[in-house]
């Protein structure tokens, strides 16, 4: 059976997982599900990948979000087995310890801007168009929409977004905050990849610990937050990597980070 996620090492330390079913909007299947958990699963436990890029096959569509035609089969067990899937699959996404940018070629809608919703950072293509439709199929997001939209965009514009399941463009995504940078279309992969490359220069537990503490501290209240980053930064103290960027900074050279 054809691959429906492709993993693929792009630069030194890059991973870009692509998500392969062009002729099916990219929408997210059991066996979709599946192989990206496998990918996902794979980059954590890899020390040689520092930072993770996703995008979708194909100019138009990043990701159609569920599978809705394998939804229409479903008895009830089997829905709720495939949403909390996805669901599953978007947080391990966010709980990766290396950053991960969505390269964002066209459209992502419900599951589909979820899973950009749990990138650190997100890139567009002008031809992109975002939208959370759930409502308008008579259910809700449900795999952290309802919840990673007003922490990105604040409460009453994810609101807005969602009970009115419309679609904004990438103009508008920039502007309102739910993407970093737009792109023409032939530059997304070289803007994530830029950026990419600027990461993977740094020392890799601190980026790890630094992702940690935003991501903790987000949730709780600024003195809690504080105490996050306290323990974070207290695991780089004795790291190689620390003496190195002292060392480099020294030397007057660029430092080289081995991620101990
Ligand atoms: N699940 C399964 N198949 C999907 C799909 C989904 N979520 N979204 C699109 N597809 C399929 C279409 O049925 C079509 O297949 P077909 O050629 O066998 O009919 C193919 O992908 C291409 O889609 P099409 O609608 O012809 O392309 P388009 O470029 O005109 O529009 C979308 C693409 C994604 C904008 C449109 O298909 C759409 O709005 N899909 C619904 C997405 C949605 O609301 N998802 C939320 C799920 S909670």
């Amino acid at each position: 059976m054809e691959k429906t996620v492709v993993v693929s090492v792009v630069a030194n330390g890059i991973t870009l997982i692509t998500l392969n079913r062009p002729e099916a909007a990219n929408a997210l299947s059991i066996q979709m599900l599946s192989e990206l958990r496998e990918a996902i699963a794979a980059c954590k436990f890899d020390p040689s990948v520092r930072c993770v890029l996703i995008t979708g096959a194909g100019e138009k569509i990043f990701c159609a979000g569920a599978d809705l035609k394998e939804r229409a089969g479903m008895d009830l067990s089997q829905v709720r087995k495939t949403v909390s899937l996805i669901r599953e699959s978007i947080n391990e996404l966010e709980a990766l310890p290396q950053p991960v940018i969505a390269a964002l070629n066209g459209v992502a809608l419900g599951g589909g801007m979820e899973l950009a919703l749990a990138c650190d950072i997100r890139i567009a293509s002008e031809t992109a168009k975002f939208g959370l439709t759930e409502t308008s199929l008579g259910i809700i997001p449900g795999a952290g929409g309802t919840q990673r939209l007003p922490r990105l965009l604040g409460k009453g514009r994810a609101k807005e977004l969602i009970f009115t399941a419309r679609r904004v463009d990438a103009r508008e995504a920039r502007e309102i905050g739910l993407i970093e940078y737009v792109t023409p279309e032939d530059s997304l992969l070289d803007k994530a990849l830029s950026i990419a490359n600027q990461i993977v220069l740094n020392a890799p537990i601190a980026i790890a610990q630094a992702k940690f503490a935003i991501d903790k501290g987000m949730n709780v209240d600024l003195s809690t937050g504080l105490s996050i980053e306290q323990n974070a930064y207290e695991l780089t103290i004795p790291t190689k990597d620390r003496l190195e960027g002292i060392q480099a900074f020294k030397e007057k050279r660029p430092p080289v980070f081995i991620g101990e």
